[in-house]
């Protein structure tokens, strides 16, 4: 088992990553087993695949557990399904000793974490993600929400979890566009911090088949992980993390969510990032080529109707603007993220006519 330490002082808690994990969790867990209950929050298809063999194999070792579900897709992060889980963990008599285990992609990783944060003013939970999104991003670093009718992510809280528990081989499952959407969130990891894993990615991309997952998810939580132990709550050096995020976000927005997946908006919005790095001078243009390169080798939705102002006023709209600034991430070489305050808008827009 590789072990990953996200150093948070007495909320440290580490990532481990090995296949087969998942059998040996009753093992793993039994510590902190002291009769409590414990609920896995999933979605019923990973129920099926996953969750009822886990919940049984935790059972037969002594603990109490039981389940809840969530329906899929990103309607899964509201208000309504938020408020429906905590009545039902009433009803299930679950207190304070409860803890949570959450069993899937970054939809229900987002809405257990914020449910774990805020039922009974905070309870344990553990994140045990089952897309390469979640393995990689969305289960380390505490962020947790839901959505309102104003935007995505717009309610929730910063609550680290016990521990993230990852087992590649689900992947297995994984349907091949989750893949790809999660790959993209794997290639900002070596875009903003890592130059020689940017390239490993790149050759790894050219016969996905045998894409080495266990190895490229450890150095993206090896970095995810460095990353939050730094800056917790995104006062600076975490802001590196929304490479591509800012267009993609928009994109996202715009197309309508459910549209294009958050992994497959942030790709595009790398190459839209990359080039306004090149255009500005931080990065050479013969970087940014080959940075596009390796983004052109996942099979990405192709965007045509994108109206660049409208991409704008999501822009403006956006959680990473600041005091009216917006802080955009640039690349100054492959492998090294910063960001800029003084992107102009046009180039925002202009940036859009590579992803079209
Ligand atoms: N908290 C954070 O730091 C953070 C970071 C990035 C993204 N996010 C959020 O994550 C969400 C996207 O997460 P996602 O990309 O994981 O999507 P997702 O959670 O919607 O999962 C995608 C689909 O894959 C299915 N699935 C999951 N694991 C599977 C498996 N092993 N086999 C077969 N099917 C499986 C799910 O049931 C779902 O239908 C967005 O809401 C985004 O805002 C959060
Ligand atoms: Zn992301």
């Amino acid at each position: 088992m590789k072990t990953i330490q996200v150093q948070l002082g007495e909320r440290s808690y580490s990532i481990n990553v090995e296949s087969g994990i998942l059998r040996k969790l009753p093992s793993i867990l039994s510590g902190q087993n002291h009769g409590q209950k414990w609920i896995i929050i999933s979605q019923y298809n990973l129920m099926e695949l996953i969750g009822f063999g886990l919940m049984s194999d935790l059972n037969e070792a002594g603990f109490k557990c039981d389940y809840i579900t969530l329906p899929v897709g990103e309607a899964a992060k509201s208000m309504n399904e938020f408020s429906r889980i905590i009545s039902q963990l009433i009803e299930m008599k679950c207190d304070r000793s409860t803890t949570i285990l959450s069993l899937g992609g970054g939809v229900v990783g987002d809405v257990s974490g914020f449910v774990a944060s805020s039922f009974m003013r905070g309870i344990q939970y553990y994140q045990i993600p089952t897309t390469l999104l979640a393995m990689v991003d969305s289960s380390i670093g505490g962020k947790t929400g839901i959505n309102i009718a104003e935007g995505k992510n717009l309610v929730g809280s910063i609550y680290q979890p016990q521990g993230v528990l990852i087992d590649p081989d689900i992947l297995d499952s994984l349907p091949r566009e989750e893949v790809i959407a999660g790959l993209g969130e794997v290639i900002k990891y070596g875009a903003i911090h890592d130059e020689k894993f940017l390239n490993n990615i790149s050759e790894w991309l050219d016969d996905i088949d045998s894409f080495p997952f266990a190895k490229a998810v450890l150095r993206a939580c090896e970095i995810k992980a460095e990353i939050v132990s730094l800056d917790e709550h995104e006062g600076g050096l975490r802001k590196l993390l929304n490479f591509g995020h800012t267009v993609g976000h928009a994109l996202e927005a715009h197309l309508g969510y459910g549209k294009i997946r958050h992994g497959e908006a942030v790709a595009l919005g790398m190459k839209c990032a990359g080039w306004v790095s090149s255009k500005m001078g931080f990065m050479s243009v013969d970087e940014n080529i080959s940075l596009t390169n390796t983004i052109d080798k996942l099979s990405l939705p192709h965007v045509s109707k994108v109206d660049p102002n409208t991409i704008l006023s999501y822009v403006k709209k956006d959680k990473k603007m600041r005091n009216g600034i917006l802080h955009f991430v640039v690349l100054n070489t492959l492998g090294e993220g910063n960001t800029c305050d003084s992107v102009p808008d046009n180039l925002i827009k202009e940036s859009l006519k590579v992803i079209q």
